[in-house]
């Protein structure tokens, strides 16, 4: 049952995928007198101690179903080649039944040294959580926050009362990075502050405008009306939440931004404004689905050349220096962030 709905989800998520100006209403300024050599242009940074190529990575995407063990041994590969860090999908399955485990650890064995994260809900106790690092011998856990997910579906869970609890236990007792987590329905200010205070070690804010699990489940209950049928459009989306952060502050934690990136310009965008790191989910699946593991790979080196073009053209030698340089909110974003006093 659960390793149907895994592979409903990839083959949903991919023919939902769609290229997107996600961030439209925030603009880079451009410098017209560089200073720099491109070349000496560099992206890398440090994210959990270990040093990665560039700031981008494989969000959670799969384990646990029939085309689960090729994905990650695909994306595992492409991460390992380009040091970026990659989270595997949703560990639970593997936990109750080992005959799954499998499909995640191919992603420690073709990614040896690399970046790898454990993925598990907040439903989790503390042993399910250590199962599910050592399972891929994880540098981080992320934590999965879900809820509209789960109301979604008509099996989903209904009762988030021990979450608080089960995260603070977690966070306790395990010796990596936890990461608290949403799957593309946003975050506010206060929730952020919520989650900094539990002593998560950085939060991906995950926000509307990519990967859409309500409207995922909804094409799943073509027969009868889904729970959710009339909340497809619920949510923060990833500009907002972005700019939630950044009312928090990006210096009192990490900030990974992701939900609908594909394109350079819009990962810089949220680079400019703190965050330390740009997560994708459906964007690498897709690629890797339709066209192959070396286009992905393509994919990944171009926005690599853009990134450091970006920089250069804003007079940026690093990350640290590019976070400095002037960055515009308008129109409807610009609007949000004045009723919500974000400035
Ligand atoms: C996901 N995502 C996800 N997240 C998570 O924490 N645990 C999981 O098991 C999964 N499973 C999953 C399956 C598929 C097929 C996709 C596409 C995504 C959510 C993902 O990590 C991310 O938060 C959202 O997809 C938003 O990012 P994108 O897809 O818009 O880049």
């Amino acid at each position: 049952m659960i390793e149907n709905r895994k592979s409903d989800h990839l083959k949903s998520a991919i023919n939902n995928f769609k290229y997107q100006n996600l961030l439209k209403d925030i603009r880079l300024m451009h410098k017209c007198l560089p200073k720099h050599n491109y070349n000496e242009t560099n992206l890398s940074t440090t994210l959990f101690n270990k040093e990665i190529k560039l700031p981008i990575m494989f969000n959670a995407i799969t384990g646990g179903a029939k085309e689960s063990l090729e994905i990650n041994k695909k994306l595992a590969r492409v991460a390992n080649d380009l040091n970026i860090p990659i989270a595997v999908g949703s560990q639970k399955i593997a936990i109750k039944d080992d005959s799954f485990t499998n499909t995640f650890e191919v992603v420690r064995e073709f990614n040896p040294t690399g970046l790898v994260i454990a993925n598990v809900g907040a439903y989790a106790t503390v042993d399910m959580a250590k199962k599910a690092v050592e399972m891929i011998s994880a540098d981080a856990l992320q934590i999965h926050l879900n809820a509209p997910q789960e109301l979604a579906m008509p099996e989903g869970d209904r009762n988030f009362k021990e979450f608080t609890t089960n995260i603070e236990k977690i966070i306790d007792e395990l010796n990596v990075p936890v990461i608290a987590k949403e799957v593309g329905f946003g975050m506010k200010k206060e929730d952020i502050q919520e989650l900094a205070a539990l002593n998560f070690d950085a939060i991906d804010i995950s926000g509307v405008g990519g990967t859409n699990f309500i409207k995922l489940e909804n094409e799943r209950y073509i027969e009868k009306d889904p729970p959710l049928k009339d909340l497809e459009e619920w949510g923060i989306t990833t500009g907002e939440s972005l700019l939630e952060a950044s009312a928090y502050g990006f210096n009192n934690i990490d900030i990974i931004a992701s939900g609908g990136f594909s394109s350079s310009l819009d990962i810089a965008k949220a680079l400019s404004l703190g965050a330390k790191c740009v997560a994708m989910a459906g964007f690498p699946l897709y690629i890797l689905w339709n066209f192959g593991e070396e286009e992905l790979k393509r994919k990944l080196e171009q926005i690599e050349t853009q990134l450091k073009s970006i920089l250069l053209l804003t007079g940026s030698r690093k990350l640290k220096e590019f976070e400095e340089s002037p960055v515009l909110i308008q129109g409807n974003l610009k609007e949000y962030a004045n009723q919500r006093n974000l400035d």
